[in-house]
């Protein structure tokens, strides 16, 4: 099969399109023909080895992962003996997990993994953008924010894959939105469903008094000790980032979160593929892409995702070859 495979710290075109053999599946096991996946920030930051924490999980010298991609959809191909629930030909979608391997023709996926038969009329891209944006906004939403209809909240980075998934999950919870982001994007936001956007090139958000019970800050581009004061004295500071000092925690006494949710269990994150496909069929949420690329041009979609200005999710679409029997 066909994958980009990185075995160097480097550039985008440290990515290399190379033949590998295709994985075998075992007992409890499918072989998934991926058609999309997405070049996330993980990624990048997989690829390019700058930040020390991304080495501490990647390798500290060269990357441990050669295959890069966590978020798929596609086509059963085969499955093992022990394989119930799941038959050659569903439509599927999920998250591979720690061991990424989605940027190529095939994966294999355990039956028990983060992986779901996508409802009809979903199509793969979607899919694949839903599994990045939608496994990490609504836990950080729903179970560390436990956000609630008619409180306000706050999306910064509300034009990225997690914030504008964000925005969608809050309104749908019922939620008053604050979206931020920048000019050029400020309808899209709007169309999004948010009650207010802030255009930060002409705002700062952090100016506000004690306006907003979760400021989910999905870029980690804000602070906790900049947002105190925009919170309420209850409120909560969400960040995916890994940015909160214990002691500032300590010393403000007041609440802030992060959250590693891509290393949640895959029976949870299977349980809300569930829940965000069946909000997908009832057109309560729909993903944002800003561009679909081939392949053989991933380098210019890693290119695109790291400099931290993407719209929604970026696909990597894959060759389709078909299967011997
Ligand atoms: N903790 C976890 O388990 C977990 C899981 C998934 C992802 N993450 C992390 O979450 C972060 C976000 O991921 P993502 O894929 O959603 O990011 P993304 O799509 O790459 O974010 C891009 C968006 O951020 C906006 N942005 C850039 N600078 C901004 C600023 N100063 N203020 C407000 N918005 C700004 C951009 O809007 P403009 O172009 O308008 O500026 C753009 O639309 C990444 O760091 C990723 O590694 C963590």
């Amino acid at each position: 099969m066909l994958a980009a495979i990185v075995d160097r710290y480097g550039p985008p075109e440290a990515l290399v399109i190379r033949e590998v053999p295709t994985p075998e599946p075992g007992p409890e096991q499918m072989l998934v023909q991926i058609h999309a996946s997405v070049v996330t920030p993980s990624d990048v930051a997989f690829r390019n080895g700058e930040l020390w924490i991304a080495r501490l999980f990647s390798g500290p010298f060269k990357p441990r992962l050669p295959i890069l991609g966590d978020a798929f959809a596609g086509t059963v191909v085969r499955v093992g003996a022990g394989v119930t629930g799941f038959a050659v030909g569903d439509r599927v979608a999920g998250s591979t997990g720690p061991e990424l391997a989605a940027h190529a023709q095939f994966a294999v996926l355990d039956q028990a993994g983060a992986i779901v038969k996508l409802p009809d009329g979903v199509a793969f891209g979607a899919a694949a953008g839903l599994c990045d944006g939608g496994l990490t906004a609504l836990p950080f939403l729903r179970d560390n924010g436990r956000l609630q209809a008619g409180q306000h909240v706050l999306i910064n980075g509300a034009s990225g894959s997690i914030g504008t998934t964000a925005v969608h999950l809050a309104r749908a919870m019922g939620a008053v939105v604050t979206g931020v982001t920048s000019t050029r994007n400020v309808e899209l936001v709007r169309a999004l469903g948010a009650d207010r956007v802030i255009d930060y090139t002409k705002e700062d958000f952090t100016a506000a008094d004690a306006a907003y019970d979760v400021i989910f800050d999905t870029v980690g581009k804000s602070s906790f000790a900049r947002c105190l004061a925009a919170l309420k004295p209850e409120g909560i500071y969400l960040s995916p980032t890994p940015m909160l000092s214990p002691s500032m925690l300590r010393k403000t006494g007041r609440r802030a979160r992060f959250a590693a949710t891509g290393l949640r269990r895959p029976a949870d994150k299977a349980k809300d593929l569930v829940q965000l496909f069946d909000w997908v069929r009832q057109e309560k949420l729909r993903t944002v892409i800003e561009r679909e690329y081939e392949l053989a041009e991933i380098a210019a979609a890693h290119a695109r995702v790291e400099t931290g200005h993407k719209v929604g999710s970026i696909v990597v679409n894959m060759p389709v070859t078909s299967m011997e029997p």
